[in-house]
């Protein structure tokens, strides 16, 4: 069986999350005075050069993106931390957080003097306000302790919608409006919150930080799959027998998450599909199930690693069933501010309502997979882009359920 490795989750259980002692007891705040030993370009190229890419879902390199907003000269950049966690199934960020608050602390303030940025926000959701409490407190200890120096953190609460997630609306949010995607460029590094210089970052990259400047660029390059190095955590759902959270290299296969970790099918039911990233990932076949659960591997099949959720579906599971409630999510979600999303959502939702009474052919099955097509390029933010994901993938791979339905 493969195994776990521990890098976000080091501390978990091992020390008092509310003490802030126990974490630099643990070796806390090192990294942070060995990042500041460095010049900001030598921190920068040495996140780079860890691999290290975002875990929030879009996969983009960390320290390519800080060099962006540390090439700008601003008397004014920001850091924000990515708590949104919106995608069903997703609890990562909450354990991470109510578990080791200090060390995502000090990835932002890492990410802080990379930039050149004295002020950071965590944005959780506020489905979480115990989470806002445990952050809080964090926060002031850390302060009283003089640990993050001249870098001043504030948490900031979300209201309950999806789209908040992503990173232009999250700041709209931020900044007391309503959260709407923003028209990009510019992207936020280089005009974000109140038009400066932001970095937007998941918490578990943030959390990753520490462990990189500990032990160097190169150890963790070397870890998981070398096109998206390190770990995942990974929460597993639905008809498994384990439902529990993992931390595990990425070039661990996707077999090995369900039939290792998970223990297999509960009930010793055959599996039918995988859905992996939360509400927008592709649903995966049982042929698929060696692809391992890096980020490109995941794209090479038309899947997503995405938030790292793992929605396990046994064989009496109907996945029209599945996909019209999905649908109805994205319908519910949409924020309605691009045309090709509100209509879309909507008529999507409407197609597989009228699916699941039995009434498609394989003429309307063309058309929805027209219409996916179409939203995955003209929508203007992921939620959109992302909403045909499931839908197309079981257009592919599930075609006999639809099918059954109409007969
Ligand atoms: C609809 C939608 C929801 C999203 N929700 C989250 C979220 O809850 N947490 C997160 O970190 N990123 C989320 N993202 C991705 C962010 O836009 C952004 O890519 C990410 O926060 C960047 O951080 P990273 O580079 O560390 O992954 C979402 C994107 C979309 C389109």
């Amino acid at each position: 069986m493969a195994e776990e490795m521990r890098i976000v989750l080091r501390n978990y259980g091992k020390i008092d999350p509310l003490n802030i002692d126990e974490y630099i007891n643990a070796g806390g705040y090192k990294s942070l005075e060995k990042a500041r030993a460095m010049s900001q370009p030598e921190l920068i190229e040495e996140v780079k050069n860890s691999g290290l890419r975002g875990r929030g879902g879009a996969g983009f390199n960390c320290g390519q993106k800080w060099s962006f907003s540390y090439g700008i000269d601003s008397e004014q950049k920001f850091v924000v931390c990515n708590a949104d966690e919106g995608e069903p199934g997703t609890y990562k960020d909450r354990i991470i957080m109510e578990n080791d608050p200090q060390s995502l602390l000090e990835g932002m303030a890492i990410c802080g003097y990379a930039i050149g940025s004295d002020k950071g926000y965590i944005y959780c959701r506020g489905e979480y306000p115990y989470v806002v409490e445990i952050l809080n407190k964090a926060i002031s200890q850390a302060k009283e302790k003089g640990v993050l120096k001249d870098f001043d953190i504030e948490v900031r609460m979300g209201a309950g919608a999806y789209v908040c997630g992503e990173e232009s609306a999250l700041i709209e949010s931020i900044e007391g409006k309503r959260g709407e995607p923003r028209y990009k460029p510019p992207f936020p590094p280089v005009s974000g919150l109140w038009g400066k210089p932001t970095i937007v970052n998941n918490v578990e990259t943030f959390a990753n930080l520490p462990v990189i400047l500990e032990k160097g660029a190169e150890w963790y390059a070397g870890i998981g799959a070398p096109a998206y190095p390190g770990t995942k955590v990974m929460t597993l759902t639905g008809d498994i027998n384990n439902r529990i959270f993992i931390e595990v290299p990425t070039d661990t296969t996707i077999r090995q998450v369900i039939y290792g970790f998970g223990g297999g099918i509960a009930g010793g039911k055959k599996f039918k599909a995988v859905q992996i990233g939360g509400t927008s990932g592709g649903f995966i076949p049982e042929a698929l199930l060696d692809t391992q659960i890096d980020f490109n591997s995941m794209a090479a099949i038309g899947a997503t690693l995405g938030s790292g959720a793992v929605f396990v579906m046994d064989e009496t599971r109907d996945i029209v069933d599945v996909i019209e409630k999905v649908t109805k999510f994205f319908e519910h979600e949409s924020c309605g501010k691009c045309t090709p999303c509100r209509e879309g959502t909507k008529r999507m939702h409407e197609m597989l309502k009228h699916f699941k009474a039995g009434q498609g052919n394989a003429k309307e099955m063309g058309r929805l997979k027209k219409l996916g097509a179409v939203m995955s390029v003209a929508c203007l933010c992921g939620l959109g882009q992302a909403a045909p994901a499931p839908v197309l993938t079981t257009l592919e791979h599930f075609q006999a359920d639809y099918f059954n339905k109409f007969c």
